[in-house]
């Protein structure tokens, strides 16, 4: 989704700003462009990546700018679109919507705006007010006011050459805090290669920035305390190192993130330690219901670990779409249920906006996130888990999957604990759990092997993957995976949904990647899925920790990790899977076609 990014120092402004869009690149965009401000504004825009962009034609010796990387939502992407936008004497950029940009153009007369986008009006607008009142602040505060939808906005003038103002509500914008130079951007990866220091705008919050100083103050101006929070994230973890893309890297840190989100957490002995949940033993025994809300590949996770939760607490558990549980009216007990929200980011649009809902409707809301500091994580009512595990710069997400069932199981074996259930099951969930890294170590090692299957699989257009149990949910996120990044039309079936519709679209030219369980009986059931498929000249790969069926096209084949976590093991394969048939194709493998990584939009 868009970016946001600013500078405000002694240095030149233009080169700071670029490398910093490039940072953004990775949330997808389809424009960019650069303001810097010296004498005169100057602005560059183009359609397409950053490196479109002619750096020679703004001010080599600026040293405050703002740029933006625009993914289109009021308007097509082009270069009138594209961000900064000026009007009068003001440049902003934008993340966000205004939602009553049509009103407020009504409002101050219908000003004459060049891009069809709500972001110039909320320029002529801001505009406006400083023309009446020649206060820059008093004149975001009252634009910000009239607005309604999400906003955060970085805004400079040439009446003060050395300053950036910002503000934010919905839509998430940091202050970097550098030595006698200022930051501000819409996510820490911008920022990272020049400062650890940041300062988290809150929501309806305006921020000053000069080289030398941040002031905040709230929608009534009265100044607001500046907290400075130091960043965990490494700007090396920004760079591919040996791969060929973020994707891969981010496949073969798995090891690594799922040991960080169990580190200091699980012990040898079955311990389960977590500090971040706030829940009072009250309440954790009071929990009936659990409500995990997510979108995509968080939903998925969620989705697993609905079946561990289910076995592990013997409690009814839930998964909604974040986008549809706003919709849904049935009864919640608030008493008794947890909901919990999965979310790399913390900023998806409707997964905040679903948290907002289940708060207002009295439920007790945690959140199991990667971005520490992010909106949904500040926003839950019952603390959480922080995922650690850092920038997942590709669009698609790998490792922050894996780390969310992992996260997920874990709460299980801790409420188990604190509810007093059996302790054996505590002890095998956290046995499984640590010995889960090295399992997928040993999964990688197989990436040749996989490869040389997967060139064959890219002749296939059409895809079925199916699972049972715990391989359905897995089936889905492998599906998603090979559609978003490899742009392969498949669906994911529990594979006994197949004989109600589905294998009517199997003939020879279609692919089923059937999941096969270690569970014997499952294992059976899922041999007939494979019978039926056969019988109709499909052709179908298999994955799993037996030897191949006779009748199966091609199969890979996987080590057992145990119950709870094996599904993740045949995860790892089918992102390798959707790795080397996306490499085959020579597809931007980072930054698929018209995704965006945050997803800021409802
Ligand atoms: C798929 C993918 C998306 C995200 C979804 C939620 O690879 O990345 O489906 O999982 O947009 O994003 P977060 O987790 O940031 O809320």
């Amino acid at each position: 989704m868009c970016g946001i990014i600013g500078y405000v120092g002694s240095r030149p402004a233009k080169e700071i700003i670029y490398s910093g869009l490039q940072r953004l690149e990775y949330r997808g965009y389809d424009s960019v462009g650069i303001a810097t401000l010296g004498k005169k504004i100057k602005i560059i825009k183009a359609v397409g990546p950053t490196n479109k962009l002619d750096l020679d034609l703004v001010d080599a010796t600026a040293t405050t700018g703002i740029g933006h990387t625009r993914w289109s939502t009021h308007g097509k992407p082009t270069e009138t679109n594209a961000h900064p936008h000026s009007y009068g004497l003001i440049t902003l950029v934008h993340n966000g919507i205004i939602d009553n940009y049509q009103e407020l153009k009504e409002k101050i007369g219908q000003p004459k705006l060049k891009s069809q986008t709500d972001s110039e009006v909320l320029a002529a607008l801001i505009d406006h007010y400083y023309n009446s009142k020649n206060n820059l602040i008093e004149a975001i505060r009252l634009a910000i006011s009239d607005a309604r939808g999400t906003l955060g906005i970085a805004v400079i003038t040439k009446d003060h050459p050395n300053q950036i103002v910002v503000a934010r509500r919905g839509s998430p914008i940091v202050i970097g805090v550098g030595d006698k130079q200022n930051f501000v951007a819409s996510d820490s990866s911008a920022i990272v290669d020049h400062t650890s220091k940041v300062i988290y705008l809150r929501d309806d919050q305006i921020g000053l920035i000069t080289p030398n100083s941040v002031e905040l103050f709230d929608m009534k101006l009265n100044s607001q305390e500046v907290s400075i929070e130091t960043l965990d994230n490494n700007s090396e973890l920004l760079d591919k190192g040996q791969y060929s893309s973020f994707l891969e890297k981010e496949i073969f840190e798995q090891p690594t993130s799922l040991g960080n989100v169990m580190r200091g957490r699980v012990g040898s002995d079955g311990s389960i330690v977590l500090g971040g949940p706030n829940l009072s033993q009250s309440e954790i025994q009071s929990i009936k219901r659990i409500l995990i809300i997510g979108c995509g590949t968080a939903y998925y996770a969620g989705y697993y670990a609905r079946y561990e939760l289910e076995k592990i607490l013997g409690l009814q558990v839930t998964v909604e779409h974040a986008s549809e549980f706003r919709y849904r009216h049935g009864a919640l007990e608030p008493e008794s249920t947890l909901a919990i929200f999965m979310s790399q980011s913390g900023e998806t649009a409707d997964t905040l906006a679903s948290l907002r809902e289940a708060k207002r409707r009295g439920l007790k809301t945690m959140g199991i996130i990667n971005t520490v500091g992010s909106t949904i994580a500040r926003e839950v009512s019952h603390g959480g888990i922080y995922l650690h595990a850092g920038i997942e710069s590709s669009v698609a997400s790998t490792k922050a999957y894996s780390s969310m069932v992992v996260a997920l199981l874990m709460f299980g074996a801790f409420v188990a604990y604190k509810q007093g259930r059996d302790a054996s099951m505590t002890r095998k969930i956290a046995q499984e759990l640590l010995a889960l890294p090295n399992e997928v170590s040993l999964a990688l090692e197989n990436k040749s092997q996989i490869d040389k299957i997967a060139r064959k699989l890219s002749k296939y257009d059409n895809w079925f993957f199916l699972g049972r149990g715990t391989l359905y949910p897995v089936a889905q996120e492998g599906s998603l995976k090979l559609a978003e990044v490899a742009y392969i039309n498949s669906q994911a079936l529990p594979s006994g949904e197949m004989k109600h519709g589905p294998i009517a679209l199997v003939d020879k030219k279609h692919l089923s990647v059937l999941l096969l369980p270690e569970d014997q009986l499952l294992y059976k059931k899922n041999l007939s899925t494979l019978e039926e498929i056969k019988a109709r000249g499909g052709n179908v790969l298999t994955i799993s920790s037996r030897p191949k069926e006779k009748l199966s096209d091609f199969h890979l084949e996987l080590a057992y990790s145990g119950e709870y976590t094996n599904g993740l093991i045949y995860n790892v394969y089918l992102q390798l899977i959707t790795l080397a048939i996306a490499t085959k194709k020579s597809l931007n493998i980072d930054r698929p076609r018209n995704l965006a990584k945050s997803v800021t939009v409802e």
